[in-house]
């Protein structure tokens, strides 16, 4: 296997497979039915129009996808650059987008949200827009009553459930800044993020489901809160009836708080640059990073995004299976569906519950059309074989998606034959938490190639640059920027500039000013075909070369044998880095010394020489972040024998134990 300049290895780049779109689904896209408006002949045409005149792309989404109070005076304003603002002069609100002028227009009694928990033996439930409509006034009326004005910060610890949302468009409506923190996380990890923010109200629940039976929220909401002096009350929901401790002076039932309330309440007019919610990224170092979001950029990007990349009609039944709590939830299973009047599902529990059909039973019995989850959700179904998805009946399916991390050819092609019979495209989207929407993904009418994240999406001028700021050509590796600005861009760092300029524009500030470093490594194929390669942290340096750990991982799991697997750097005194490989391997296959060497075998032939893995240890699990990404830091810590740091917010703590000194 051939080398680029930089060392990167081309395995992934050699990929010759391109599936092309269903010919219907291309024509009749939303993407491609504005570039047929607009006079554009190729996608290609499109997508370079939109990157050079992206000012007047933005202006004319904004215009579409937004109502405004007031209309701006100004697209885009870079005088304080990095803090770029957008639509200036505009008074708006993403409440009144995502769900009041539906009601306006007369679509209140269209479902919202079909909400299923995860005990089997409850009911599921729809809640219309118009029925959100009345209990998120009664809420920010609730709200109001306890003191809490714009510009508040509000801290929701709350499970999967429509009232989370709910909570979140209640701040969004007075003008109070929401910020979440995923309900799988520590007491420690949410009062630190409480504390930051000096969150005035705390939502929490009672309790919440794990493998159908209650578990309790309230006492680590409690146990977060305690001392923290900004903190007035905290807001519980009742989810599961289990007995809670109760502190009268400042803790408030939510169904109490909107009892009596007026289902009216005026949606406060903001400017589009009032914050709309700091969500906290799960920071792989020290403490976390609150990155701030703001309200115009919010109305306008997820909608228009989920619009055209997943190209959602008034009759989709749309899925993304991420936890509101996270990035993927605010804008795509809270603000782009509702701002598109959407339907989507809401699931409240895990795939595997009560077997590993949950997922496909709710798309048979939803009629799901369009389907966004994570490649490592993917790899643990394909673990479990194409029995499980053989038994439902998924025909309803037009378009899957997949975020997060690489999702590798071997998952790819399992992914498209079996939860959609080869005929729906792979929407891959790249992005971040730090980005609010997708920035390079295909669209519906992109022949798409597997692994790769297809192209920057119109209005974005992402590239990959070099160490100095020079574009690289094709064919070679580099930095992902993004030398232009977009609408639902990261606004500041809550509280923490100086850490917000080096972390995210001091790189390039000399040579380009205003470029935006993503942190993300990728290359280009010789079409231009994008190909993440992981965090630039992430990235091993063997013997001078640098060999993206994500790159070996999908060589890997490559394999018929092989589930998953971490790669890590081993120092070592000739190379810099040797690789090391933890595996989990497929269900009855037997760890042996003859596998590991064919799985080196496997790296060599696949990717060449310098990749091949020093060790290859089997292991039973990874360490995982609750959205599911592998802690290659916790795991390389501990086959170290260094500190592994604090785990309690993994989703499996337990499988640090399981990672062999090396
Ligand atoms: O490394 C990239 C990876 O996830 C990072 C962003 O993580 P977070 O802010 O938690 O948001 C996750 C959901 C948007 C990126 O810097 N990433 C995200 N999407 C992809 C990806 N890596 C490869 N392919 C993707 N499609």
């Amino acid at each position: 296997m051939a080398e680029g300049k930089t060392g990167t290895t081309k395995v992934l780049m050699e990929e010759t497979r391109i599936f092309e779109p269903p010919k219907a689904l291309a024509e009749n896209c939303n993407a491609w039915q504005w570039a047929k408006k607009k006079g554009f002949k190729t996608e290609k045409e499109m997508r370079a129009w939109c990157g050079e005149h992206y000012l007047e792309f933005w202006d004319e989404m904004a215009k579409t996808y937004a109502d405004w109070y007031k209309p701006y005076t100004k697209v885009m304003d870079d005088s304080g650059m990095p803090y770029f603002k957008w639509f200036t002069g505009g008074k708006v609100n993403v409440f009144y987008n995502a769900i009041e002028r539906h009601i306006k227009a007369g679509k209140g009694a269209k479902v919202a949200y079909h909400f299923i928990p995860e005990p089997t033996d409850q009911a599921e439930k729809d809640y219309t827009y118009q029925e959100i409509y009345e209990t998120v006034n009664k809420l920010a009326n609730g709200l109001k009553s306890l003191g809490v004005v714009k510009g508040d910060r509000v801290s929701i610890y709350m499970p999967m459930l429509p009232e989370t949302v709910m909570a979140m468009l209640a701040c969004a409506k007075i003008g109070a800044i929401h910020s979440l923190v995923f309900s799988g996380f520590s007491s420690k990890g949410f009062g630190d993020r409480v504390d930051d923010c000096q969150a005035k109200v705390v939502f929490t629940s009672d309790g919440f489901y794990r493998r159908g039976k209650p578990m309790p929220l309230k006492p680590q909401a409690d146990e977060a809160t305690k001392g923290i002096q900004s903190v007035k009350n905290v807001i519980v929901l009742k989810r599961t009836g289990i007995e809670v401790p109760w502190n009268d002076a400042k803790d408030v039932w939510f169904h109490e708080l909107i009892k009596g309330q007026s289902a009216e309440c005026k949606t406060e007019e903001l400017d589009a640059e009032d914050r709309l919610f700091i969500l906290y990224t799960s920071g792989t170092t020290g403490k976390p990073k609150g990155i701030e979001h703001a309200h115009g950029g919010y109305c306008v990007t997820p909608a228009q995004t989920l619009h055209w990349v997943f190209d959602l009609k008034e009759n989709d039944v749309w899925w993304c299976t991420a936890d509101v709590g996270w990035i993927t939830g605010h804008s795509y299973v809270a603000y782009g569906p509702l701002c598109l009047g959407a339907t989507t599902i809401m699931y409240e529990g895990s795939p595997d519950f009560p077997d590993f059909g949950r997922w496909y039973k709710i798309i048979q019995e939803q009629k799901v059309t369009v389907f966004y989850t994570a490649p490592t959700a993917v790899r643990m179904l394909m673990k479990q074989g194409e029995e499980w998805p053989a038994k439902y009946d998924l025909s309803s399916i037009r378009l899957l998606g997949s975020v997060g991390e690489p999702l590798n050819p071997e998952a790819y092609i399992w992914y498209r034959k079996n939860f959609a019979y080869d005929k729906a495209p792979i929407m891959d989207t790249w992005w971040q938490t730090e980005t609010g929407c997708f920035v390079i993904s295909p669209l519906p009418m992109t022949p798409c190639k597997p692994g790769s994240v297809a192209y920057p999406l119109p209005g974005f001028n992402t590239t990959i640059y070099d160490e100095e700021g020079n574009e690289v050509p094709l064919g070679e590796g580099g930095n992902i920027v993004n030398p232009t600005p977009w609408p639902s861009m990261l606004r500041a760092f809550y509280k923490d500039e100086v850490r917000y300029k080096k972390e995210y524009w001091d790189m390039y500030w000399k040579v380009k000013p205003g470029t935006y470093l993503a942190g993300d490594k990728a290359t280009r194929d010789k079409d231009g075909y994008w190909f993440v390669q992981g965090r630039i942290d992430d990235v091993l340096s063997v013997a001078g070369h640098r060999i993206a750990n994500a790159e070996v991982e999908s060589s890997l799991v490559a394999h018929k044998d092989v589930s998953e697997a971490a790669v890590i750097g081993k120092p070592d005194e000739i190379k810099g880095e040797a690789i090391i490989a933890f595996v989990i391997l497929k269900k009855d296959v037997k760890p042996s010394d003859d596998l590991a060497k064919e799985l080196k075998t496997h790296v060599r032939t696949t990717m060449g020489p310098l990749a091949i893995p020093a060790g290859v240890y089997f292991v039973d699990d990874l360490p995982k972040t609750r959205s599911g990404k592998i802690m290659r830091r916790v795991v390389k810590a501990k086959a170290l024998g260094n500190p592994t740091g604090d785990t309690s917010a993994l989703a499996n703590p337990e499988a640090v134990d399981g990672i062999p000194l090396i």
